[in-house]
């Protein structure tokens, strides 16, 4: 097997605040295990060119067939915040309200001949994976929200049927974590992951040594 270029490991750049947790059994780039989702955002609102520069990432993204179905539809005024405020489920307004911008994913859900599409909700993952990524190498916090109503969401933003609804994520930067409720505060802490040895199976399923 290669060894990996040591230029481009760099585990031991691990932020403090996740070191404890979040020590990857390989030499990933630090920025992987780096990024988390926090609940705290800061007031501070996400300049046009840096929203527009994540959103751009996501444009880039690998698709289907090149078939691009994500869709974006973004909140950033007060209005507009507010009209999201109304189908994202209580108990993710504790922490979401404060997000200066919210994006609601969505993506066209059939394909070139007019038939239900396999690929797009897939598609439409690798789409937020890389606006997650590209807003932490800008120093921005995501924290993806599925618990809304999303035939509620589809009325409130005049959203075909054609289109299902996956995701809101809010996007910031981080703000102090003290201005969260207790109850949100003590769960804002980075999370571990299962180890790879129960994610990989060698040649067949079940098969993992
Ligand atoms: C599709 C999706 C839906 C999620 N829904 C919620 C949600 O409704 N509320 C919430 O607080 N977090 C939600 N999360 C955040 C996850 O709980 C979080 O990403 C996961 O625990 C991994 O943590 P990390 O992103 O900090 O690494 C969601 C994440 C994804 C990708």
């Amino acid at each position: 097997m290669t060894k990996p270029d040591p230029s481009v490991i760099v585990t031991k750049s691990l932020a403090a605040e996740v070191e404890h947790i979040r020590q990857p059994g390989y030499p990933v780039h630090a920025h992987f295990v780096n990024r988390w989702s926090s609940r705290s955002f800061a007031s501070r609102p996400v300049e046009e060119e840096v929203l527009f520069t994540v959103l751009e990432a996501a444009r880039w993204a690998p698709s289907s067939g090149n078939g691009q179905p994500w869709r974006f539809v973004v909140a950033r005024t007060q209005a507009e915040r507010e009209r999201f405020q109304t189908f994202i489920l209580p108990g993710n307004r504790g922490w979401s309200d404060h997000a200066p911008a919210l994006i609601l994913l969505i993506s066209y859900n059939l394909n070139a001949k007019g038939e239900p599409s396999g690929s797009h909700a897939f598609d439409a993952g690798t789409a937020w994976g890389t606006i997650a990524a590209q807003a932490a190498l800008l120093g921005l916090n995501t924290r993806a929200l599925g618990g809304f109503d999303r035939e509620a969401a589809r009325q409130a933003l005049g959203i075909p049927v054609e289109y299902d609804l996956h995701a809101v994520i809010a996007l910031g930067y981080r703000g102090d974590p003290s201005s969260l409720p207790d109850s949100l505060r003590e769960r804002d802490i980075p999370t571990g992951r299962l180890p790879l040895n129960e994610l990989v199976h060698n040649g067949v399923f079940g098969a993992q040594e």
